[in-house]
C-alpha cells in the first residue's frame, strides 16, 4: 500500500492535542471494537503522560462480542480500563461518566483533605484516529449542554466545555492523531474497518487479506454469506467461488475480480456477515 504521511502534519496534530492536554484532567481515547491496537496511535502513551485515561472500544455494535470481551479483559490485566461502546446509542453514557469520576477519585480526595469541599467537575479530552467516532460520541454526549467559555477579551483561543452531567465536561472539539502503519497488517486493518479512504486502497490487495482472516477465525460466516460448499485452500479460488456465486463476470465468463473485492469489502463493512473483529489480544 502507498500512504504518505507527512511529518509537518504530523508534527502540527501533536502539538495541537498537547494544547489540549493541558486543560484536562482525564483522557478519553477513542479507538474501534474491531481492532483495538491497530487503531490506536502508540504515542499516546508517550502524550498522555501521566493523566488518568479512559480506553474506549468504540463500534462496539459492530466487533465480534466475545472478542470485545477478550480485549476488555486484556486491557484491565494491563491496569488500562476499557468499556465497549456504541456512539450512535446512548448505550455507555454513565459508565463513561462514572469511569471518569472513579479516575479522579484519588485527586478529589486529595482536594477534600486540602479543605476544598466541592471539587469541580472532571474535564476531559475525547482523543483518537480519524472516523473512529469521536463527533459522534461528542455529540450524543453533549444533548445541547455546550457551555461557552472563553470568548472574553484577552482569551485568545475560545474553548467550549460540553456538560455531560453534573460531574464531566467535554472539550467540544476532539483531539486527532494519525494512526500508526508503518506495519503493513495495520494498515490492512485500519482499511478493512473504513479507517483509510477508499481512493487510497488497492481493493483486491485488502479484499486478500480480509478473506484470509474470515476464513480463519469465521469460517461459517463466510460459507454463509457466499453459500459456498468448502473454503478452498487457495485464495484465488475462493475469489473465483465468491464472485461466480454473486455474479461478477466479465464477458468470456472471467470472474471480475475488481467487482468482487468491492463486494466483499461493502459486505463485511455493512454487517452482512454479522458481527466481526479483525484482531484479537496477543495474536501472533
Ligand atoms: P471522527 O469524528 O472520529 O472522525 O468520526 P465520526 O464521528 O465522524 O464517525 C465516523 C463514522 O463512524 C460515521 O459514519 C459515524 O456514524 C460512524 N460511527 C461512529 N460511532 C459509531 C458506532 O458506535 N457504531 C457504528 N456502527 N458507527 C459509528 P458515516 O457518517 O456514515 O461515515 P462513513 O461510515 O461513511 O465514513
Amino acid at each position: 500500500m502507498t500512504i504518505q504521511w507527512f511529518p509537518g502534519h504530523m508534527a502540527k496534530a501533536r502539538r495541537q492535542v498537547q494544547e489540549k492536554l493541558k486543560l484536562i484532567d482525564v483522557v478519553i481515547e477513542l479507538t474501534d471494537a474491531r481492532i483495538p491496537q491497530s487503531s490506536r496511535n502508540p504515542m499516546v502513551d508517550e502524550m498522555v503522560n501521566n493523566k488518568p485515561r479512559l480506553l474506549l472500544l468504540n463500534k462496539s455494535d459492530m466487533a465480534d462480542d466475545k472478542v470485545t470481551s477478550q480485549w476488555i479483559k486484556y486491557y484491565a490485566e494491563q491496569g488500562i480500563q476499557a468499556l465497549p461502546v456504541n456512539a450512535l446509542k446512548d448505550k455507555g453514557k454513565q459508565e463513561i461518566i462514572q469511569a471518569c469520576q472513579e479516575l479522579m477519585k484519588e485527586k478529589h480526595e486529595k482536594l477534600r483533605a486540602k479543605g476544598i469541599i466541592k471539587p469541580r467537575a472532571v474535564r476531559a479530552l475525547i482523543l483518537g484516529i480519524p472516523n473512529v467516532g469521536k463527533s459522534t460520541l461528542i455529540n450524543r454526549l453533549a444533548s445541547k449542554n455546550i457551555a461557552k467559555t472563553g470568548d472574553k477579551p484577552g482569551v485568545t483561543k475560545a474553548q467550549q466545555w460540553i456538560k455531560v452531567g453534573k460531574q464531566l465536561e467535554l472539550l467540544d472539539t476532539p483531539g486527532i492523531l494519525w494512526p500508526k502503519f508503518e506495519d503493513e497488517l495495520v494498515g490492512y486493518k485500519l482499511a478493512v474497518t473504513g479507517a483509510i479512504k477508499d481512493e487510497l486502497l488497492d481493493f483486491q490487495d485488502i479484499s486478500v487479506f480480509t478473506l484470509r482472516y474470515l476464513a480463519n477465525y469465521y469460517p461459517d460466516k463466510l460459507i454463509e454469506r457466499y453459500k459456498l460448499d468448502e473454503i478452498p485452500e487457495d485464495i484465488v479460488k475462493l475469489f473465483d467461488d465468491i464472485g461466480t456465486k454473486r455474479g461478477c463476470l466479465m464477458s468470456g465468463g472471467l470472474v471480475d475480480y475488481d467487482k468482487t473485492a468491492e463486494i466483499i469489502l461493502r459486505d463485511v463493512r455493512s454487517n452482512k456477515l454479522g458481527h466481526l473483529s479483525f484482531e484479537r489480544p496477543n495474536e501472533k
